[in-house]
């Protein structure tokens, strides 16, 4: 029997995700196993996850409650679909994701968080359509930025290499500056300098007329761009630029929902409202693909005025509302609730923020940023772009610790149910490899 835990003999026939395939096979890193906040090679090799699944899995690997509801979610419903009939526990899942979001009366769920960028820029196109403004089609999103691969979340990311392949995207996309400068190299936590950077809005709206953007998205602390909070006072400035003209403002909280900064959303520890929200990830704590946009009260009312014999939306997936996500929703925010995940994390981000900024002296490193149980460390380039990190990515391996790497920096987002001691294993691997003892 394949209890698929060895290299299979065919590398070939999986077309993977984002991966430089050729290198991949030279020496396939494969994991077959996880448990808590490990993970076992094929070869027995241990690993810390110390990306999370790739921020996704906030309560650790195969929490065993988790596991069990999807097990009984599908031996007793394995599917039915949500077009114009529904099953219980999507509704329940629903009504659990609002009562945390607080600010948010409803959930329109997908099945990743690059559907659920593109389903909030459609809202929010169709719901200015719905007032009548119709008018309203420019899309602001920002430099660097990372929502996804799907044609509206690629529009409005900022991350070229993702574009390059494929052309013009959504025809009325436009970008704001980023926020990375280089006077906030080093800052613990959210940087000093930049909060003006968000007036590149109103130079927009200016540009463009504010009656004619329909939404800016942004991610609270950008993630796959490399890890960067946003300046202090950034984002309510965006806000602020946002309801002078009328501008839905949609986070994408796919990497900072569900805990990562210890409290349930990112929004919330800002105190900021934004009309839109995406998920994903931590949703089900990445054990079965679920995604959602959080709306509000006043943009779902847009949609009601409608025939009531037609749909409200015309958009939807055959997944949405999936049993088995519903039910491994159900489960994962039992266990943040249960298990004190997000309180875990809050406690554990002076402990984590002390321990990166640590390896400040270490050779070539030139900047170190953090927030919540986020971290990157940026080397200087070294030979070709991208080399040092990688090479540092794979030292870091060797001696037990799995991290992202993101050109010439490394990524980490560790499940959020860290100790004290896990942060000191992860800094203890780190400072070997960068002091190179
Ligand atoms: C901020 C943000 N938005 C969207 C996405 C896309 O999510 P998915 O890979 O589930 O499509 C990601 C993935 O990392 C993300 O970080």
């Amino acid at each position: 029997m394949n209890d698929h835990t060895n290299v299979p003999n065919d590398l070939d026939s999986f077309w993977m995700p984002f991966t430089a395939s050729r290198g991949f096979k030279q020496n396939p890193r494969m994991i077959a196993k996880a448990d808590g906040i490990y993970y076992w090679a094929v070869d027995g090799h241990k690993v810390i996850d110390g990306t999370g699944g790739l921020w996704s899995c906030n309560a650790g690997h195969n929490n065993p409650r988790i596991v069990e509801a999807i097990q009984k979610q599908a031996a007793s419903l394995d599917f039915a679909h949500n077009f114009n009939q529904g099953h219980p526990i999507a509704f329940t899942a629903a009504s659990r994701l609002v009562e945390l979001a607080r600010d948010f009366d409803h959930i329109f769920f997908t099945n990743s968080g690059s559907e659920a960028v593109d389903t909030a820029l459609k809202i929010a196109l169709a719901y200015h359509s719905a007032r009548g403004e119709g008018h309203r089609r420019i899309l602001v999103g920002r430099q660097k930025a990372y929502h996804g691969i799907n044609f509206g979340g690629l529009s409005v990311g900022g991350i070229g290499l993702n574009k390059g392949q494929f052309g013009t995207l959504y025809p009325s996309a436009v970008h704001m500056r980023h926020t990375l400068l280089p006077e906030n190299a080093f800052s613990r936590g959210l940087p000093e300098h930049g909060a003006y950077l968000a007036d590149e809005l109103q130079q927009l709206a200016e540009t463009h007329g504010g009656h004619n953007i329909a939404a800016v998205i942004v991610e609270p602390i950008v993630g796959a761009g490399g890890v960067f909070p946003p300046p202090q006072g950034y984002l309510q400035r965006l806000r602020e630029i946002c309801d002078q003209h009328g501008i839905l403002l949609i986070l994408d909280e796919v990497i900072t929902g569900f805990g990562r900064m210890g409290e349930a959303f990112a929004h919330q520890s800002f105190g900021i409202k934004p009309d839109l929200v995406t998920i994903a990830k931590g949703m089900t704590n990445a054990t079965v693909p679920m995604g959602g946009v959080f709306a509000t009260q006043a943009i779902r009312d847009a949609f009601l005025q409608g025939p009531e014999t037609m749909p409200d939306l015309f958009h939807g997936y055959t997944y949405s509302g999936h049993p088995l996500a519903a039910a491994a929703a159900i489960a994962t925010l039992d266990v943040y609730r249960d298990e004190g995940i997000f309180e875990n994390a809050a406690n554990m981000m002076p402990v984590w923020e002390d321990m990166l900024h640590s390896l400040r002296d270490a050779p070539g490193v030139v900047d170190i940023r953090n927030a919540g149980i986020l971290g990157a460390i940026q080397f200087g380039s070294e030979g070709a772009v991208g080399a040092k990190g990688r090479a540092t990515y794979e030292k870091l391996w060797d001696l037990g610790l799995s991290v992202r790497p993101i050109g010439d920096s490394i990524a980490m987002s560790p499940p959020l149910t860290i100790t004290e001691n896990d942060v000191a294993e992860i800094g203890d691997i780190l400072g070997r490899v960068l002091r190179g003892k």
